[in-house]
């Protein structure tokens, strides 16, 4: 089977969040399910660097060519189109923050490339299937429906329900789509052009990053008006919890770390810790070390986690931040490390080396996140022995064990969750956690559970793999 994956980021080439991990993993993960995927990804200077001198296989409009070639151990596709693509800033917003004005024209074509290439107009042979990720993706399935001849199958994994790619409706025109696809029954949305909705409408199958987020966006409150037609496609939506990369993330080869360990040697943390206490501006202590690595918005509950810096202080607890996102929490937050010093360190920033040494050295990640499609902090928490502390919502219902009298009496506890996202609620939670860490024996036990638990992609791919055959079967 061969699929066309399309998407707005992967890692290692570019990435701003867990989207980039997927997307970055999945392929080698389906390789082994006989499944050969190729990546198309915009054309970002450091994606065209990565790539060297590819070949050009196709040329799908003016201004743009269609490269063919390997990097950051992908087969890619990479549509070349300088006026698209060639700019500072991250793939979504202008350096200054803000989106780019003509981001519907830009994921618009990176869509329509990956129609084309899907129904083997662009340089390569037909493709069985397209998998489509997130609302940049999204209108590709659209493309797929409205072109003639025998029709490709899609899919349409949704990472992040409250971003929908949504734009006036004077940007119909320049999509290049027939006038009956602006309506309900297409890409129609409350008068708007909506692309997410649009893939939602048209892939074949929605797929989303764990089972209880693909409850939740049933529901208005998770749904964030796309909930009625997740109902209507009922028998259509599956939930598949994400994976991790180890050969990225394993405490035993990681690279990034000053020390690698196991879950025999849980005490050569230590030498991690200590790197954090330096980077972060930490007193050296033997109390409680929490973390967090996290886009800075409403969505992760960061203003929440904010009001509850005193009481982890009180609770003898410290706080390594790092971070970014909205102005006004990376303030809170300076301001925190300003008030606690030696206890609260805040670093504002996007930083991978130092993600995976807090990892590799803090005792607990904090996820307080008020929604969580999967999440991917807590699993590389679970998988270095730094115990989550998480929300009970979405893929972090559905990844963590929490530490309940019965089931750390049985071994299997791997975190704390709590519910509600609120200040007292968080504020329990970690001062549980800090009662806890105070019983070396049973947190030990919980890294070590967490340790063990299955987090590789083998058993998802085969669940995307077995969801592909299904699509294609008919
Ligand atoms: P989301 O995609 O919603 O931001 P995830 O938990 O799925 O949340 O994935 C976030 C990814 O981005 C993880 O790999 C995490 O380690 C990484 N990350 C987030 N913020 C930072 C940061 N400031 N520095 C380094 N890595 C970060
Ligand atoms: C989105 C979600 C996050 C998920 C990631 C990868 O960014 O917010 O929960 O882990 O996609 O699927």
């Amino acid at each position: 089977m061969r699929v066309i994956a399309v998407a707005s980021e992967a890692y290692p080439l570019v990435k701003t969040g867990g989207l980039a991990d997927v997307t970055g993993a999945l392929p080698a993960a389906l390789a082994a399910e006989g499944i050969a995927v190729t990546t198309l990804l915009p054309g970002y200077p450091a994606i065209l660097a990565a790539l060297g001198d590819a070949r050009a296989i196709a040329t799908p409009g003016p201004g743009q060519r269609i490269l063919a070639g390997r990097a950051g151990g992908l087969d890619l596709a990479v549509l070349d189109a300088p006026p698209l693509f060639d700019r500072p800033g991250n793939p979504y917003t202008a350096p200054g923050g803000g989106d780019w004005p003509d981001n519907a024209a830009r994921f618009a074509a990176l869509a329509r490339a990956g129609a084309m290439l899907a129904r083997g107009e662009a340089g390569l042979a037909r493709f069985d299937l397209l998998h489509a990720h997130d609302w940049q993706a999204a209108l590709a399935p659209a493309y797929l429906a409205f072109a003639s001849g025998r029709r490709v199958p899609s899919v349409l994994t949704v990472h992040n329900m409250a971003f929908q790619g949504q734009f006036p409706p004077e940007t119909f025109p320049s999509l290049g789509l027939p006038p009956e696809a602006f309506t309900v029954e297409g890409i129609e949305y409350y008068g708007n052009v909506g692309f997410l909705k649009a893939g939602m409408h048209f892939a074949d199958r929605i797929t989303t990053v764990s089972p209880t987020y693909a409850t939740e966006i049933a529901t208005p409150e998770g749904g964030m008006g796309l909930d009625g037609l997740i109902r209507a496609r009922a028998g259509r939506v599956a939930g598949i919890v994400n994976g991790i990369d180890e050969t990225v993330w394993s405490p035993t080869t990681d690279a990034a770390l000053p020390a690698r360990y196991d879950a025999a040697t849980l005490d050569l943390r230590a030498a991690n810790r200590a790197a954090i206490e330096v980077a972060f501006g930490l007193t050296a202590d033997a109390s409680p070390l929490f973390a967090v690595v996290t886009r800075l918005t409403w969505q992760k509950g960061m203003d929440v986690l904010a009001e509850a810096v005193p009481a982890l202080v009180a609770a003898g607890g410290r706080l390594a931040l790092l971070g970014s996102g909205d102005a006004a929490l990376e303030g809170a937050f300076l301001a925190a490390a300003q008030a606690h010093p030696g206890r609260v360190g805040v670093r504002i920033g996007f930083d991978e080396t130092l993600s995976h040494i807090m990892f590799g050295g803090a005792d607990a990640i904090l996820v307080p996140s008020r929604f969580e499609p999967c999440g991917l902090t807590q699993l590389y928490g679970l998988r270095y022995g730094c115990v989550p502390v998480v929300a009970r919502v979405g893929g972090l219902a559905d990844t963590v064990i929490d530490a309940n009298a019965a089931a750390l009496e049985a071994g299997v506890a791997t975190g704390l969750a709590f519910a509600p996202v609120t200040t007292p609620a968080l504020t329990a939670a970690i001062m549980r956690a800090a009662a806890l860490h105070g019983d070396a024996v049973a947190w030990a036990g919980m890294q070590r559970a967490g340790m063990r638990a299955d987090l590789s992609w083998r058993r998802r791919a085969g669940a995307y793999a077995a969801l592909f055959r299904g699509v294609i079967d008919g």
